[in-house]
């Protein structure tokens, strides 16, 4: 048969974080720091909102940008924790997870063979839905400029391609930890307004930062900014599947299209539940984050004294650990041997892209014992 499929899709690679932590899983008691996953349960009164909504039978389909009342729920919330200004009716859209929100986004702004600027290392789904868009990325390596990207980057890259479309922030970033100290963001903010792009920023970890306060790019570039984020990581709702996306209103329609066309609308439901999260979760946001906070220090403490490199992760639940040098910058290899002989279960860096070769990202997003467990185990192992 002659029969074809979309060529473009053969560019991209399924998710080799979900790959290895099948193989790491199947090694008989390892502790898994592979993947993004809360270890808590959803909070008590999301719980109640969702039984409540059960009852009433919220079990239609709600608006294709998602129920009002949810959408007003992430406008309070984007002003009460960011003073950001967003109408619900008309610059708000509830997505799929953060997922969707990148890929109705990145697809919402790009044309065939445009350019996205992607800071590496960097979560993988930035790259394959780029390219699932007919986009191209243009990964930039960080790892000399504290896994950050400076003005001067960002000159550099705008100097040397054309037809950039979008820069790719995330921050804190998945998988590094790191984020932008005000200094850093404004700077960086200010060089961006000299060019025609926008800025696609995955705000995800927003509420899970340690000592820093959270600057949201759409505060200082409103004009370019499509803010994401949603509540998978900050509620420990990832199965939840509810993301979102807040833009300038006369970005919202391609977008919407795309949201429209992929899903129609989200679940309603999750919806009802989320909407509570983002109105009253405030004490459980910052319950999870001690917790989160004291199995970073955890981990930073023992890979430190075990001869890592470590830069501070100051948000997120990761840590991008440079191994120690006598077992080379072969990351993979590390890994494996890693879970087959101490039984924990990380990723290789150079998954992430360029400047990720030699590091490995750990989870810390489980059970505080399980942290110390892991660490105890890394230390014995690096000797
Ligand atoms: C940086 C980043 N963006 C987006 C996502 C996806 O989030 P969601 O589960 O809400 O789709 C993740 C999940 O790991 C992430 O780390």
């Amino acid at each position: 048969m002659a029969l074809t499929t979309n060529r473009q899709l053969e560019k991209i690679v399924p998710s080799k974080i979900r790959e290895l932590d099948e193989i790491f899983r199947s090694v008989d008691g390892c502790i898994m720091m592979t993947m993004g996953e809360p270890d808590f349960g959803m909070p008590e009164n999301v719980k109640e909102a969702a039984i409540t909504a059960i009852k009433n039978d919220v079990s239609h389909y709600s608006h294709s940008m998602g129920t009002l009342d949810a959408r007003q729920a992430v406008a309070e919330f984007l002003k009460k924790r960011h003073n950001l200004d967003f109408d619900p009716a008309s610059e708000i859209i509830l997505t799929i997870g953060a997922t969707e929100a990148i890929y109705s986004a990145l697809f919402g702004v790009l044309n065939p063979g445009e350019k996205v600027i992607v800071p590496s290392p960097y979560f993988p789904l930035y790259k394959q839905a780029t390219t699932t868009a007919y986009g191209e990325t243009i990964e930039v390596d960080t790892s000399q400029t504290g896994f950050l990207m400076t003005p001067q980057l960002l000159h550099q890259t705008m100097a040397e391609n054309e037809n950039v479309k979008a820069i790719v922030l995330n921050f804190p970033s998945n998988p590094t930890g790191v984020t932008y100290m005000k200094e850093e963001l404004v700077a960086l903010a200010e060089a961006i307004k000299q060019y025609d792009i926008f800025v696609i920023s995955d705000e995800i970890y927003s509420e899970l930062t340690y000592g820093v306060d959270h600057l949201s790019m759409a505060s200082l570039l409103p004009d370019q900014t499509i803010l994401i984020n949603g509540a998978s990581k900050s509620f420990a709702m990832t199965g939840w599947r509810v993301g979102f996306i807040a833009a300038k209103k006369q970005w919202i329609p391609p977008i919407f299209k795309v949201h429209q066309t992929v899903v129609t609308t989200g679940v309603s439901v999750s919806y009802a539940a989320a909407a509570e999260a983002f109105r009253n979760g405030e004490a459980d946001i910052e319950r999870m984050r001690m917790a989160y906070e004291t199995r970073r220090n955890i981990c930073l403490d023992a890979l430190t004294k075990a001869g890592f490199t470590v830069p501070e992760p100051k948000g997120a639940f990761y840590v991008f650990a440079r191994i120690p040098e006598k077992f080379g910058n072969d990351d993979m290899a590390f890994c494996q041997t890693l879970a087959k002989e101490a039984r924990v279960g990380m990723i290789p860096g150079s998954i992430f892209g360029p400047g990720g070769e030699g590091y490995v990202r750990m989870s810390f997003a489980l059970a505080t014992d399980l942290v110390e467990e892991a660490m105890q185990r890394v230390s014995a192992f690096v000797g």
